[in-house]
């Protein structure tokens, strides 16, 4: 079986939703390990809640080569086959990304390449965009850019908060991610480019 590992930094709800549908059968993976940059990320007791194995290694004060170098050991133990970002609040470094070269997945809560970086749903309000959503991409060493595998679209009401939105978009979410790794899983794509055609 093929085996993920997940980075998070916070609430870990991407991560959940993965979790619970490897658990009813809906994806055919499992998660060898999560990992946070957060010691406190409440994704870290959900894994544990669900006895899946949880470490935390924390990133503060520390350059990107240094602790993505840590990173990269702990990994290679782990011998995953894809590594999923959910909710993981730094960019990887280079030397990070080619030792997994398109075997890393983002999840992002807007259509890139609009809104990339914090806040994307503050973002999407405050410009006034009719339409938002979320995208699952392949990662490089830049930030929320890499190819793109599935994206979904929600609309933008003219009440809504960040809250509300960020709701809404939340519930596609969980649902593209499972799906995109489940497409990378299963080898149903190639990579041209900037575009990934799916089988
Ligand atoms: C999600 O909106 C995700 O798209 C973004 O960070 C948020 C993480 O939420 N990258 P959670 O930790 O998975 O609940």
């Amino acid at each position: 079986m093929k085996r993920l590992a997940i980075l998070l930094s916070g609430r870990g709800s991407n991560f959940d939703a993965i979790a619970e549908n490897i658990a009813k059968g809906s994806l055919d993976a499992s998660i060898g390990i999560v990992i946070s940059n957060r010691p406190e990320a409440r994704g870290l007791s959900l894994a544990r809640e669900r006895g899946i194995p949880a470490l935390a290694i924390s990133s503060k004060g520390l350059d990107r080569e240094v602790y993505d170098h840590t990173l990269i050991q702990t990994l290679r133990q782990q011998e995953v086959d894809l590594i999923c970002l959910a909710g993981y609040t730094r960019v990887l470094s280079a030397g990070f990304v080619r030792e997994y070269a398109n075997r890393i997945l983002n999840i992002h809560p807007s259509l890139l390449p609009a809104f990339p970086g914090l806040d994307a749903q503050r973002q999407a309000l405050d410009y006034g965009v009719k339409l938002s959503g979320c995208t699952v991409h392949f990662v490089d060493e830049y930030l929320d850019a890499g190819p793109v595998l599935l994206q979904a679209a929600v609309p933008v009401f003219d009440d809504d908060t960040v809250a509300t939105l960020s709701t809404r978009i939340l519930v596609e979410e969980h649902r593209i991610y499972s799906e995109a790794i489940r497409l990378v899983l299963q080898g149903d794509y190639r990579i041209e480019g900037r575009r990934v055609v799916l089988k």
